[in-house]
């Protein structure tokens, strides 16, 4: 367990020394999906450009439990094969760790007629109900009953059937699991108000290259076209997309404290609002086919970059996930810039430990902070309360002057793929040490 550990990190105080390039992982986000669906196929499916992280471990340990072989290299490539998956019961103390464990719901549902978990766990970003998975999968004809602490879901006889599902909201992981539900139904199933995030489209894209049909990609309304209880077979292996996520706070770390620092095996399209925030910042971008690059910018005396709001929205709009790293960067521009987090209810949190690191920000309503540019951060000890806050933190502390020490790294180790290791090759002082 990486509990123990922490991070020691040297502030550059406010230097933009940082430089070189930094390659992105595949994305966490599109690989969990992807092997989950290994459950819709008859025989082995392989897939490359799988960050080495904790999540995947434990998706990998919950497909082994559920009578899958799965085979894992150590360049990023895993093989799963659930031609003798034996079980639809989800491991349910693994299933609490995090909560993509309820994406493996849709696909065992719809294969083996029935699953048991127990609500899923995950970061401490306010309530995460499962509401719009329960709900689809009634309309699908399935009955949803609790057992215990457990959830139980029993498909019809026959086998899930063709409806129309409206999400009241348009969530990522019920779109990628009842998306992946609908694949082996009986009938044709439309899902209405879906998310639309490039990890959506590039999971259905791999699903309809491996006998699937569903149309509408990129787009709210998804029809999926059921193969009657027919297995998917794999023509190729999967790629996982690059991790726009990691991308995007590389780019931001790069605004703040490199001359110019290039982001390489990276997808821009993915990142069009994210970019258009730093420019509006005064943060010189310049896009490639596959890179991002922050240019010269710490060569002109006295740059200050200027404040802009930024208002959390589902994809395309700017991603919830960079909101804690862009307001370390919102907290050393010139100004007032007002940050929203419209999709979770608890993700500002973070803000308390950036102002005992020296920013000045307001958080005057659970959804809204507002924070006041430029101030200078002092190093600090800190406890990574997420996933996306931790980097945020560890880019604070390379923002300020001193040292810093990031206890709760275990958060960071879910998502970010050697994290330090990327971070030391562009000049960060940074060490992983026992706590
Ligand atoms: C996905 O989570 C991502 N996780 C999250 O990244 C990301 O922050 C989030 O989408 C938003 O982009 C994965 O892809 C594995 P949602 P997900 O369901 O699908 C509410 C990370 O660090 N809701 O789109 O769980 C929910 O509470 C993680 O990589 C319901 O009310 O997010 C939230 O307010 C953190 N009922 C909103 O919808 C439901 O049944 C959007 O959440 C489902 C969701």
């Amino acid at each position: 367990m990486k509990s123990g550990e922490l991070f020691r990190v040297q502030g550059l105080g406010g230097a933009k020394t940082l430089s070189g390039s930094v390659a992105v992982s595949g994305s966490k986000n599109e690989a969990l999906p992807a092997l989950a669906s290994a459950v819709l196929f008859g025989g082995p499916v392989t897939f490359r450009n799988i960050p080495r992280i904790t999540d995947i471990r434990q998706l990998n340990s919950l497909l082994s439990d559920l009578g899958a072989r799965v085979m894992m290299d150590d360049g990023g490539t895993i093989t799963v094969d659930t031609s003798k998956l034996a079980s639809a019961h989800v491991n349910e103390s693994t299933a609490r760790k995090f909560r993509a464990s309820v994406i493996l719901t849709g696909p065992l549902l719809s294969r083996m007629g029935e699953v048991r978990f127990a609500p899923p766990g995950g970061c401490l970003i306010g309530k995460r109900p499962i509401d719009v998975f329960l709900a689809g999968y009634e309309a699908m004809g399935a009955t949803v009953r609790t057992d215990g602490e457990e959830f139980v879901i029993t498909a019809p006889r026959g086998g899930l059937k063709g409806c129309d599902v409206i999400f009241r909201l348009p969530s990522v992981t019920a779109t990628e699991t009842l998306m992946m539900a609908a694949v082996l139904a009986h009938g044709i199933v439309r899902l209405v108000n879906v998310a639309m995030e490039p990890e959506i489209g590039a999971l259905a894209d791999f699903l309809n290259e491996s006998g699937a049909d569903i149309r509408g990609i990129g787009t709210p309304v998804l029809t999926i076209r059921g193969t009657d209880g027919t297995l998917l077979v794999s023509k190729k292996e999967h790629t996982a997309i690059p991790d726009r996520l990691e991308a995007g706070s590389f780019m931001i770390l790069g605004a703040l404290c490199a001359d110019t620092l290039t982001v390489t095996d990276c997808d821009p399209e993915h990142l069009k609002v994210p970019i258009a925030s730093l420019c509006a910042c005064g943060v010189p971008v310049v896009v490639g086919k596959k890179r991002i690059v922050i240019s010269g910018n710490g060569g002109i005396p006295n740059r200050s970059f200027a404040a802009a709001n930024i208002r959390t929205h589902e994809y395309p709009g700017f991603p919830t996930d960079l909101q804690a790293p862009m307001t370390v960067l919102l907290s050393q521009v010139s100004g007032e810039s007002i940050v929203e987090e419209m999709i979770f209810e608890s993700r500002l949190g973070y803000a308390a430990d950036l102002v005992r690191m020296g920013a000045d920000i307001d958080v005057v309503h659970p959804h809204k902070a507002i924070v006041h540019g430029p101030s200078k951060l002092r190093g600090r000890e800190l406890y990574s309360p997420d996933l996306r806050a931790g980097l945020a933190y560890i880019i604070a502390a390379i923002v300020a002057k001193g040292e810093s020490v990031i206890h709760n790294i275990y958060h960071i180790d879910r998502g970010y793929e050697r994290v330090e290791e990327k971070l030391k090759s562009i000049g960060v002082d940074i060490e992983r040490v026992r706590g």
